[in-house]
């Protein structure tokens, strides 16, 4: 909800624009901090959800580590106050240069995804005479119930290693002498709104300990990914942190000693952003109005995409409800944010709002149709 002295100030500020409201952020990481802190969790956040300078400063203020996928990343998480040590990297694609980097900068763990990564990994290893810590991503084979877009987990997905293969890659990690085995990394995929796939991955990991021990390999950490979904419906809402936690603790038999870490993005993120932007027009379609805003895909790419839902607000009309299509300024007919949808009868310079875009909203922003790049504005700098 924005209060009318907020959606005043709105007015003065050029749309497109990306609102973080720093307050709601900050509520999130305290209950996220609380929470974890009482499952015993170590956390990474998934800096791809959102690497806004201003908001990992925020978050690496409250002591969590840092999941990233490119040198970029690590190097903003660096930048802005991560603690190397508290660093993952996963991604199927590292490159040399990223390796180096990675290793020259001391961070906590690779995850890898394959025997050819490790061994690139141990070669510039061997070169920085470092001993580089390795966690296995493997495929869970789960299905996570989600968008196939963003389901990550099954049998014709490009991460992780696939169970069968587990061994080779034990054996060619033990021969790897600047390679340690720390542990086992998952991710099934995002948005993940029931809870049962979670427990899912619990059965499978405590399988997998089992099949560990019985080859003698030492696991400190299990880290069970990113994932917790958020409710598009209704942005107010708070990630059920406290449930997933607990539940992951009471499923998965963690063994003296062993660590359990979660990397989440979206659920910190998610509902402390909005999508500011204006009405241009409105335009008749042959069985619909076109509510034609200056926000596009190039700005929040989800709908087009992924077919997401976003909530969609018009912040200063009262008046009847009217059916509209939403639709953004470039050129695709992809460039949806809603069909269909009510809204009070909108008009020009009406303010819109698209809500829960925190995460995977700034940070996958394009230039396409060479626009600009909405910028960020703080509630606290309002
Ligand atoms: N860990 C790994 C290894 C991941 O691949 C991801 C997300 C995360 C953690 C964080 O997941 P989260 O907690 O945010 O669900 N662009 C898509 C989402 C892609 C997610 C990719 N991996 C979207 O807009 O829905």
């Amino acid at each position: 909800m924005f209060d009318t002295n907020t959606i005043e100030k709105f007015r003065d500020i050029p749309t497109p624009f990306y609102y973080y409201d720093v307050k709601l952020l900050k509520n999130t990481l305290d209950n996220l901090k609380e929470e974890s802190v009482r499952h015993g969790f170590r956390l990474h956040y998934a800096v791809k959800a959102n690497h806004n300078e201003r908001i990992l400063r925020i978050i690496s203020s409250y002591g969590f580590g840092a999941d990233c996928v490119s040198w970029n990343e690590i190097d903003a998480a660096i930048k802005a106050g991560f603690n190397p040590a508290e660093i993952v990297f996963a991604g199927v694609g590292k490159s040399d240069l990223e390796i180096i980097n990675a290793i020259k900068a001391g961070i906590f763990c690779f995850n890898c995804e394959s025997i050819p990564e490790m061994e690139v990994i141990n070669e510039f290893a061997v070169k920085e005479k470092k001993t580089v810590r390795v966690a296995l991503r493997i495929n869970p084979l789960i299905d996570a119930h989600t968008h196939k877009y963003i389901t990550t987990g099954i049998a014709e997905s490009k991460f992780g290693i696939n169970t069968w293969d587990l061994e080779a890659v034990l054996n060619r990690l033990n021969s790897l002498d600047n390679l340690k085995l720390i542990g086992i990394h998952f991710h099934v995929g995002s948005q993940i709104t029931r809870l049962s796939v979670f427990k899912t991955l619990c059965t499978h990991i405590n399988e997998l300990q089992e099949w560990f021990s019985s080859k003698n390999a030492e696991l400190k950490v299990i880290n069970v990914g990113g994932g917790l979904g958020i409710d598009y419906d209704d942005p107010e809402k708070s990630p059920v942190f406290g449930e997933y936690f607990s539940l992951l603790r009471e499923f998965i038999d963690l063994k003296p000693g062993q660590e359990i870490h979660a990397e989440p993005g979206r659920s910190i993120v998610g509902q402390c952003g909005t999508l500011i932007s204006k009405v241009l027009y409105i335009k008749k379609g042959s069985n619909t109005n076109f509510a034609v805003i200056d926000a596009g895909m190039t700005d929040l790419i989800r709908p087009a995409l992924y077919q997401a839902h976003h909530k969609i607000e018009n912040l200063t009309s009262n008046g009847e409800p009217v059916r509209y299509d939403v639709v953004g300024p470039v050129c695709e007919s992809s460039d949806t944010f809603a069909k269909f949808i009510v809204l009070p009868e909108t008009k020009r310079g009406d303010i819109i709002a698209i809500r829960s875009a925190g995460a995977y909203g700034e940070a996958m922003a394009s230039r396409y149709n060479l626009r600009n790049l909405a910028p960020a504005v703080f509630s606290d700098e309002l």
